[in-house]
């Protein structure tokens, strides 16, 4: 006799990278996949690039990590200089390890991860379905979505909230307030095209200053940079990418001017550090940005979302194996709230406050000092210690609990 699977259907809100990713690896497991997305058209903002190893090893378990590999490129290393330039101290990647980081704009990684969904036979995605409010009962989560053809009421075992900072799921479970903070910064994000490689620059570098501290990293094989860079405080976005020339001159080397660089993209970002009350309600769950929020400084992001993404698809794939109860979800939550407040939310502000802070520097110095003693000392490059440094310090690995 054949018993029924406990999970026959799960909806997805909206196709991030998080939603995508559990698309791909719960429609694997012959569970009937929705993905609901607002817009009409995969997201186009190059937001996210820098991917750590627990994300590659999720990759690797979708069967995605080959073509990752092949659209992005391995960053040679990270440094951080002063603002004339000169090097301070770095970390060379260690290309050998299978889990080393890769580097692919955000708008590439979801294309990409688009066409793995589309060839699972479980997976289907709606477009131009905007989730407007959701409703539960015992058996069964329900989202309200607005569409073209108008309002309809979709149901399935549980409702994967992957919808991003501002998404409706956790407003419809938990209200508007997010709690948490807004950074007392502004950063503005550019992408460009402009050869620091001339200069002398890594692949990625972090520039150190109290006020004019920015970040230079190679996103693109063909040479596309991502420059995050500090401003005012308070200046609407027209008064921001006003500045950017300016800024431009004034930060980067060789003091370029407009005709001297390719600007591709320019927009102000808020920094926030928001942390959601429970990743769990019944037949919802919170993923992602829809469940914590982190500034962009060492990647905390979008690595902290792939590791809800290992966790949750293990508890899903354990209901669905008869192994556990869905109380396991409940731990989800727990744990997944704990890694925020414990890694998550520190390190990531750590990773900023190491650019500028006054009160930062003893550490700075301590963390420098350990890196130039890695480039001298053979023994410890030899026991792979570039990695597992790079790794602790931005504590990537304590991210999953498997
Ligand atoms: C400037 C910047 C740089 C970052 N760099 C990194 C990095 O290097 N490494 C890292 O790990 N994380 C980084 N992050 C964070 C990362 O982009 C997010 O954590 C990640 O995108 C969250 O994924 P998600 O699936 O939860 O939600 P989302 O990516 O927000 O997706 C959810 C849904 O919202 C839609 N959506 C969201 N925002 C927009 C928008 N602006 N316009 C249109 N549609 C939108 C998407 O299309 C999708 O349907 C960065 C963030 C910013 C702002
Ligand atoms: C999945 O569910 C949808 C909606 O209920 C249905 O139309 C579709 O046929 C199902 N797909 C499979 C492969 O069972």
């Amino acid at each position: 006799m054949v018993s029924e699977k406990p999970i026959k259907k799960i909806i997805i809100v909206r196709a991030g990278p998080a939603g995508l990713l559990l698309g791909i690896l719960l429609a694997k497991q012959g569970i009937n996949i929705t993905i609901l997305e607002a817009n009409t058209e995969l997201d186009k903002n190059p937001r996210a690039a820098h991917y750590a190893s627990i994300a590659i090893q999720e990759m690797r378990r979708a069967g995605v990590l080959e073509d990752v590999q092949r659209e992005g490129y391995i960053p040679e290393g990270v440094c951080w200089r002063e603002f004339d330039g000169t090097y301070i101290a770095g970390i060379k990647s260690h290309v050998d390890d299978p889990d080393v980081m890769v580097c692919l704009p955000l708008d590439k990684l979801i294309r990409l991860y688009y066409r793995h969904f589309q060839k699972e036979k479980m997976g289907n995605l709606l477009w131009a379905h905007k989730v407007v409010g959701i409703e539960q009962d015992v058996k069964e989560a329900r989202v309200i979505c607005e569409t073209p053809e108008g309002t309809k009421t979709l149901g399935a075992d549980y409702v994967l909230g992957c919808d991003g900072a501002n998404s409706q799921v956790r407003k419809s479970l938990f209200g508007k307030e997010y709690p948490g903070e807004t950074l007392h910064s502004q950063i503005i994000a550019t992408n460009v095209y402009y050869d620091f490689h001339k200069f002398g620059y890594w692949d990625s570098n972090f520039i150190v200053h109290p006020e004019d501290w920015y970040m230079a990293a190679k996103i693109t094989p063909d040479g596309m940079w991502r420059v995050t860079y500090g401003d005012k405080i308070g200046l609407s976005t027209k008064e921001y990418l006003e500045r950017q020339p300016m800024r431009y001159e004034h930060l980067l080397p060789g003091n370029p001017k407009p005709g001297d660089y390719r600007l591709m993209n320019a927009s102000p970002y808020k920094l926030q550090q928001r942390c959601a009350p429970s990743f769990r309600v019944g037949r919802f769950i919170l993923v992602a940005d829809a469940a914590h929020l982190c500034n962009p400084f060492g990647g905390m992001g979008l690595t902290g979302g792939f590791a809800d993404v290992t966790s949750l698809y293990d508890c899903l794939i354990a209901i669905q194996n008869g192994l556990t109860t869905d109380k396991i979800l409940d731990k989800y939550s727990e744990i997944r709230i704990k890694k925020w407040a414990e890694i998550i939310d520190p390190v990531s502000r750590g990773n900023f406050r190491r650019l500028w802070a006054e009160d930062a520097i003893p550490e700075r110095l301590a963390f420098f000092e350990m890196c130039k003693k890695m480039d001298t000392d053979e023994e410890m490059q030899k026991g792979g210690a570039a990695a597992s440094v790079l790794r602790v310090f931005l504590i990537w690995n304590a991210l999953t609990d498997r």
